[in-house]
């Protein structure tokens, strides 16, 4: 029987995320304003992430984690404030982008931003090795799951659409109607359909289908 995979929902999200962002830098002219506003608003979008997962996987994944296998999680938290610090960097660079920069500042940038991202990816690849398999062991499927609920309660719907938005095409029908049907059996219907025309946005009609059909 396959595992629940609590981190690969936001981790699979998070490489669609860096990946667009990484793609946006490199094309980015960095002396129009227009273009560079376009790179803002995606880069706010994918540095909300970021931190709202290391927040969520700090308070939902490692501390429970902790109570079961004491002194495991210890490397993780510290990994957590220097990513942390490296991104709230990247992100203020962003955000002082007014059009004005030469391209060979912005290429700077997007250097600085592929460097951080060569060491997040590195980051989260050994914790779907590890961490992953670590939450495996100390917690059942029915756990997890209930992990997956109180992290879908306590998030913003703004931000919970935002997930939805990279994690959905990143992932296969059936995983993506694993995590609709946990959130569909606790949220109002208004606010589930709002997610479904967020998601019809991000995949194609057949894809879409497919999820549907998988949904309890
Ligand atoms: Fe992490
Ligand atoms: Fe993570």
């Amino acid at each position: 029987m396959d595992r629940l995979k609590s981190l690969d929902p936001p981790h699979k999200g998070l490489r669609n995320a860096l990946g667009k962002l990484a793609l946006l830098a490199g094309k980015t002219d960095y002396t129009s304003l227009s273009s560079v506003t376009l790179l803002k608003e995606l880069a706010n979008e994918v540095f909300h992430l970021l931190k709202d997962h290391t927040a969520t996987e700090n308070k939902f994944i490692l501390a429970p984690l902790e109570q079961r296998n004491p002194g495991f999680t210890k490397n993780y938290y510290s990994d957590h404030e220097a990513i942390d610090q490296l991104e709230q960097n990247l992100l203020d660079r962003f955000l002082s982008l007014d059009g004005k920069q030469t391209n060979d500042e912005g290429h700077q940038l997007y250097l600085d931003f592929c460097n951080f991202q060569s060491h997040y990816l590195e980051h989260i690849n050994e914790e779907d090795s590890i961490l992953e398999l670590e939450m495996q062991k100390h917690f059942t499927d029915e756990e997890l799951m209930q992990h997956q609920i109180e992290i879908m309660q306590e998030m913003s719907f703004d931000t919970l659409l935002l997930w939805f938005k990279y994690i959905v095409p990143s992932r296969r029908p059936d995983e993506n109607a694993q995590v609709l049907t946990g959130f569909k059996s606790v949220a109002p219907e208004s606010a589930y359909n709002t997610v479904l025309n967020t998601i019809k946005e991000e995949v194609r009609e057949s894809e879409m289908q497919a999820i549907l059909s998988l949904v309890k």
